[in-house]
């Protein structure tokens, strides 16, 4: 990804998310972190906002791991790269107290277990971007989404993969859904209808 695009996305994720924020209290997702550059600019923008931060940062993966096979730089570091990215990110979060920046240091699906149904404003899906997994983080993350929330998708149409699980995902809830192409972002709105 162009770096453009890279600063981008995150500008346009962080007014989105914003578009959430008239939800008393303001809680939100962020699956997949890394360094923490777009918890940090959400937890900046939205002052109100409780982030939850979800990345195992699990590095030195099996080459047979589907994640490692996605394509995806981030599935092939090192655990030690994952380490300081681990670090980075509780760097980056440090101006925010505890809990409003909430790190879970674990997968998406271990964390979906434990979030409340319909608590929360917005998800932003930016995780494994393996077709399977995806999908899966989309069905558990939207029955945690209030009736009006969003969920946001990273790296639409810049992985194939990422595609077809979220057009797999809208179609079978006949969800309607924007994307742009250029920033390689999908989003959908929850309304009522479609809980
Ligand atoms: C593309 S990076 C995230 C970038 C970040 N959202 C940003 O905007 O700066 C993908 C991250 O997903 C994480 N990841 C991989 N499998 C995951 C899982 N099962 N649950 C949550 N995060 C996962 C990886 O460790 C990696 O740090």
């Amino acid at each position: 990804m162009s770096q453009r695009v890279e600063g981008e996305y995150r500008q346009v994720v962080v007014r989105l998310a914003g578009t959430a924020a008239n939800a008393t209290p303001l809680v939100g997702a962020e699956i997949g972190v890394a360094e923490g550059k777009t918890s940090e600019m959400l937890l900046r923008a939205c002052p109100r906002l409780t982030l939850h931060m979800v990345d195992p940062w699990l590095g030195d993966r099996d080459v047979d791991d589907c994640y490692w096979q996605s394509g995806d730089d981030q599935a092939r570091k090192t655990q030690r790269e994952m380490d300081a990215q681990h670090d980075a990110a509780i760097r980056r979060t440090a101006a925010f107290s505890r809990s409003r920046a909430i790190i879970h240091h674990t997968t998406s699906l271990a964390v979906a277990a434990t979030v409340p149904d319909d608590s929360l404003s917005f998800v932003f899906i930016d995780g494994d971007h393996t077709e399977p997994a995806v999908y899966a983080d989309s069905q558990q993350w939207w029955r945690k989404l209030r009736p009006d929330g969003l969920m946001i998708w990273h790296d639409y149409g810049n992985y194939l993969s990422v595609g077809e699980a979220v057009r797999r995902f809208v179609a079978g809830l006949d969800l309607w859904y924007e994307h742009d192409d250029k920033l390689f972002l999908a989003w959908a709105h929850k309304t009522a209808k479609e809980e």
